[in-house]
């Protein structure tokens, strides 16, 4: 195997390993997948100011993200089915962030449970649900993240509907897998990823299974989700949540200035800049294109995290520049489970932080809480088109 340098080098060997059906889910954007593009090519328009002759010694990536100390504000975001990617993939990649000392995001749609996540790591994590149909599933399971001793909820409030995602469709997406003549002949060529799925009971939705009744599909996302998502979600089921959690709340999942006050408004820690990695409204600006104004409306009253098209550490240091307190990183570290498992997942980590560490000193820095618009060199154009008054 040729030497991993970079997260695209994971990408790459993720995708020899994982089945297509699985890789395809983490890496695509719904419908013409523009947005998911923007995501990572807007990045590419921010350019770096570069400062010489300051001491760079003692260097420091460390700080908080919601109240909690961080090792660098890179935490892993909720991805579902993280399970398919790797057997084992949830807890494999709860420890290794704990390990690293920076936030695991366990999604609702994982494949292990809360409660398996929780015996199998030491640390606590971050649980991530969708407000549901069903209030006394959600309200149950809002109590199990309690009862595991998970440490913020993070609220997704942008996928109460699914965006089309077309790899999805033809694919036949499930969790397990559906053993048709395609799947099987695709499976024979990941022997690795077989070998794994043999040797793990772990291979169904496990927040799901067997706590829910009146579900025909239980092996398919875009089933579930259409039966049980709430499609009515408002503000006032934030407050619901926010009371019946009575914990750290993180809102996941705006995009407007209009609902970063909303969201502000609601009392909640944070809210994560987020368009669900192109995953749901394609045609809508990418993330970083959007973190600039809904910092400046909301950012004195509320922490503003970010997610959306972070490949590097660079792009990490980017989304701080401009104002965010945090990130999350989705597919960056699903490359790293997919490609080798747990210790995948600790070499994205690694990438991330050494190309965000020394990046920071070629810009003058030596704390990540110190990063501002500064650091950064900007078109006018693009200012304009994201929002970064000079
Ligand atoms: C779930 O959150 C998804 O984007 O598939």
């Amino acid at each position: 195997m040729s030497v991993i340098t970079n997260i695209e080098d994971l990408r790459v060997l993720a995708q020899k390993r994982v089945p297509r059906m699985f890789y395809d889910y983490a890496d695509s954007g719904s419908w013409t997948e523009q947005t998911y593009r923007a995501n990572t090519s807007d990045f590419a328009k921010i350019r770096l100011r570069q400062r010489v002759a300051v001491n760079m010694d003692n260097r420091t990536l460390a700080t908080k993200m919601a109240g909690q100390d961080v090792s660098m504000p890179v935490a892993l975001a909720p991805t579902g089915l993280t399970g398919m990617q790797h057997a084992d993939g949830e807890i494999h990649a709860a420890r290794a962030a704990a390990a690293f000392g920076v936030p695991f995001t366990l999604s609702m749609m994982s494949i292990c449970s809360i409660e398996d996540v929780a015996e199998h790591t030491g640390k606590p994590f971050w649980f991530q649900p969708y407000v549901l149909r069903d209030r006394e599933f959600m309200g149950r399971l809002i109590d199990r993240a309690k009862a595991a001793k998970c440490s913020a909820l993070v609220l997704t409030l942008d996928l109460q509907i699914l965006g089309q995602r077309h790899k999805d469709i033809r694919n036949g997406l499930s969790a397990p897998p559906k053993l048709t003549l395609p799947n099987i002949l695709n499976m024979m060529t990941k022997p690795r990823w077989c070998m794994g799925m043999l040797g793990t009971k772990r291979r169904g939705f496990g927040n799901i299974v067997g706590h829910v009744k009146g579900v025909a599909d239980m092996s398919s996302l875009s089933a579930w989700t259409t039966q049980q998502f709430d499609p009515r979600l408002s503000w006032d089921d934030v407050k619901w949540v926010k009371d019946r959690w009575g914990g750290k709340l993180i809102l996941k999942g705006i995009l407007d200035e209009e609902d970063a006050r909303l969201a502000a408004n609601s009392g909640a820690d944070a809210l994560i800049v987020s368009n669900h990695g192109g995953r749901q409204l394609d045609g809508a600006l990418s993330s970083i294109a959007k973190l600039a104004p809904i910092v400046d409306a909301v950012g004195s009253r509320i922490d503003v995290y970010f997610d959306g098209g972070i490949r590097s550490g660079q792009d990490v240091l980017k989304a701080l520049a401009i104002g965010a307190k945090g990130t999350f990183i989705g597919r960056a570290f699903l490359y790293g489970l997919g490609a080798m498992g747990g210790p995948g997942v600790t070499k994205a980590l690694e990438i991330i932080r050494k190309e965000l560490d020394v990046t920071m000193a070629f810009c003058g820095k030596t704390d990540a809480r110190t990063l501002d618009r500064g650091d950064l060199i900007v078109a006018d154009d693009v200012r304009r088109e994201f929002g970064l008054a000079k």
